[in-house]
C-alpha cells in the first residue's frame, strides 16, 4: 500500500512547484495593474484551441491563470497584447490551420512588437514542429508543451523580459498537476479531465507521443473538482480521457472508473455524467452495470470502432475484432435498451481495400449507430502507419467518407423518427444557435432538441414532446 500512494503522489506535481506559478501569476498581475494607470486600459488576450475537449479543458485552465493575472480576454486579434494558439496534431488539418493562423500574424506583429504571441499544446511536443517554428515563424515569442502547461505564468514572465524565444517542452512521461486554477465558459455543461496519457498506440495515433503514458487523477480530487461544478451552477459534467475505461489501472489501489462513476452519483447540483472516449478492448462489464445503476449516468456511449474490418483492425492495434465488438454492443444493449451509440470510424488507413472498406459499412450497417464521426486516415510522421508504403489515394478516401456519410445519414434518420411524438427530458442550454426565441437543448442520448421556451429554463431539466425527427436534431414543444 505504501508503495503504491508513492507511486501515486511521484507523478504528482508538488504543492511547492504549483504555489511558485502563483508568484509569478501575482507579479504579471502587478505588471498589469501599472499598464492599467500608465495607459488606461487593461491588456487583452487572444486564446484559441485547436483541438479536442481535452485541448478545449486545457484552455480553461490558460484561462483561469490569464484571469488571475489581470488580463481580459478577447475575440479580436487585432486588439490584443497576448496570443495563445493551443495546439493539436491528430491530423495534418489541424496542423496546417495552426501555421496558417501563425503566418497571418506576421503583419500583426510587426504593427505590435510588443505583443507576444505564444503557441502551446499536443503539437509542440514534436520537436520538428518546434524547430519548423523556430526556422520559418520568427514572430513566435513562447512555446510549450503540454506537460508543462501548469509553468505557463513562469515562461510568460521571462517571455515578457526577453525579445528572444522562449521555448520550454517538457518530453517527459507526464505528471499531474493538482491545484491549477480553472475558469470555464459561461453555461450549464463542463469538462472534467480524469486522467492524461494513453497507453495504446494505435498505429496511426500520434496522441500517445505527445500525451504521455496513462496517469489517473484520484478520485478524491475528480469528486472535489465536481462538487465545486455542481456548486457553481453547471449541471452536466463529460469526464474525460483518452481512454476512460482504463482510468485508475496505474493507481494501483484497485480504483476502476466504473467506481469513479459510482462515487459521483451523490455530487449536489450535477444532473448528468457523461465521458469519452471509451476504449472497446477496456470496456469492463462492471462498468456497464454501473451506467445501468447510476441514475445520473446518460444512456450514450461513444465507443470508436475506427473500421470494420478484422484485417485493418488488427492492423490498427486495436486489440479487439469485429465480432468482439458486435458482442459488446450486444451486451451494452441488453444492459440498457435505450441507449445511442456512436462511434469513430478511419477511413482509407493504409492498404484499406474496397473488400475491407465493404466490412466498415457492414459493420455500420449491423450495429446502428446514432452517429458516426468520419476522419480520412491522416499521415502522422512517427507513427507506424505512416511507414507503410501501400496509402490510400485521397480520391479513394473521399469516396469512402461519402458513402459512409450517405449510409449513416439513412440510419441516423431510421434511428431518430421513432421519436415522433415522445416525451424526453431535456437539459435547456440556453438560446439555440438560429433563433433567441428557441431554446436548445440535449437529451439523455445526447440528441439536440430544439423548443420554444423562455431563457430562465436554461440548466433546467424539462420535458419535451418531440414534434419533428430530422436526422441532425429534434424539435419539440415543451410538455
Ligand atoms: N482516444 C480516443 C480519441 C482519439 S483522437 C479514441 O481512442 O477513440 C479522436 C479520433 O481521431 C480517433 O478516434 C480517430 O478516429 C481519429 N484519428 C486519430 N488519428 C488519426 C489519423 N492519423 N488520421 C485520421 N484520423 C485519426
Ligand atoms: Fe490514439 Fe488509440 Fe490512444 Fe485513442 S486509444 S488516443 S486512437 S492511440
Ligand atoms: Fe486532443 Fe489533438 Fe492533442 S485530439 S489530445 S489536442 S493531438
Amino acid at each position: 500500500m505504501e508503495s503504491n500512494m508513492e507511486n501515486s503522489r511521484n507523478n504528482r506535481i508538488t504543492a511547492e512547484e504549483i504555489a511558485l506559478q502563483y508568484k509569478y501569476m501575482e507579479q504579471i498581475k502587478e505588471l498589469n495593474q501599472e499598464y492599467i494607470l500608465k495607459y488606461g486600459r487593461q491588456k487583452l488576450a487572444f486564446l484559441q484551441s485547436f483541438g479536442c475537449q481535452m485541448n478545449e479543458n486545457d484552455s480553461e485552465k490558460l484561462s483561469g491563470m490569464l484571469e488571475i493575472m489581470g488580463y481580459t480576454q478577447t475575440g479580436k486579434l487585432d486588439d490584443c497584447d497576448l496570443v495563445i494558439f493551443n495546439t493539436c496534431c491528430v491530423r495534418e488539418n489541424a496542423e496546417l490551420k495552426v501555421y496558417g493562423h501563425l503566418g497571418s500574424l506576421k503583419a500583426l506583429k510587426n504593427r505590435k512588437p510588443d505583443m507576444i504571441i505564444a503557441v502551446c499544446g499536443c503539437m509542440m511536443q514534436q520537436k520538428d514542429v518546434v524547430e519548423h517554428i523556430k526556422g520559418k515563424y520568427r514572430q513566435v515569442d513562447l512555446i510549450f508543451g503540454t506537460h508543462n502547461l501548469h509553468k505557463f505564468p513562469e515562461l510568460l514572465n521571462r517571455a515578457l523580459e526577453t525579445d528572444a524565444l522562449v521555448a520550454d517542452v517538457e518530453s517527459s512521461e507526464g505528471s499531474i498537476a493538482e491545484g491549477v486554477p480553472i475558469r470555464r465558459g459561461q453555461g450549464v455543461k463542463a469538462w472534467l479531465t480524469i486522467m492524461y496519457g494513453c497507453n495504446n498506440f494505435c498505429s496511426y495515433c500520434i496522441v500517445p507521443y505527445v500525451r504521455g503514458r496513462e496517469r489517473s487523477r484520484q478520485i478524491a480530487d475528480i469528486v472535489n473538482e465536481a462538487r465545486l461544478l455542481g456548486h457553481q451552477g453547471f449541471r452536466e459534467i463529460t469526464l474525460l480521457g483518452q481512454n476512460v475505461n482504463s482510468y485508475g489501472l496505474d493507481l494501483k489501489d484497485g480504483s476502476s472508473f466504473a467506481d469513479l462513476l459510482r462515487s459521483l452519483e451523490d455530487v449536489e447540483g450535477i444532473d448528468r455524467i457523461r465521458f469519452m472516449t471509451s476504449h472497446p478492448k477496456d470496456l469492463s462489464e462492471d462498468l456497464i452495470l454501473a451506467m445501468r445503476d447510476c441514475k445520473k449516468v446518460c444512456e450514450h456511449l461513444h465507443l470508436p470502432v475506427q473500421a470494420g474490418s478484422n484485417t485493418i483492425l488488427q492492423e490498427m492495434n486495436r486489440k479487439y475484432t469485429r465480432e468482439y465488438y458486435f458482442g459488446l454492443a450486444d451486451k451494452i444493449r441488453s444492459q440498457i435498451p435505450d441507449i445511442s451509440l456512436t462511434t469513430d470510424i478511419i477511413v482509407g488507413y493504409p492498404g484499406e481495400s474496397d473488400e475491407d472498406f465493404k466490412q466498415t459499412l457492414d459493420l455500420i450497417e449491423k450495429v446502428r449507430f446514432d452517429y458516426v464521426y468520419t476522419f480520412l486516415y491522416s499521415k502522422r510522421t512517427g507513427t507506424p502507419a505512416a511507414k507503410k508504403e501501400d496509402q490510400v489515394s485521397e480520391q479513394v478516401k473521399k469516396e469512402r467518407f461519402n458513402a459512409l456519410l450517405a449510409l449513416q445519414n439513412r440510419i441516423g434518420k431510421e434511428l431518430n423518427e421513432p421519436l415522433a411524438g415522445k416525451i424526453v427530458e431535456v437539459l435547456a442550454e440556453g438560446p439555440s444557435k438560429n433563433s433567441i426565441t428557441t431554446l436548445a437543448g440535449r437529451t439523455r442520448t445526447n440528441k439536440i432538441v430544439n423548443f420554444k421556451g423562455s431563457p430562465e429554463l436554461a440548466g433546467r431539466l424539462v420535458k419535451v414532446r418531440i414534434t419533428n425527427a430530422g436526422t441532425w436534431s429534434l424539435e419539440g414543444s415543451l410538455e
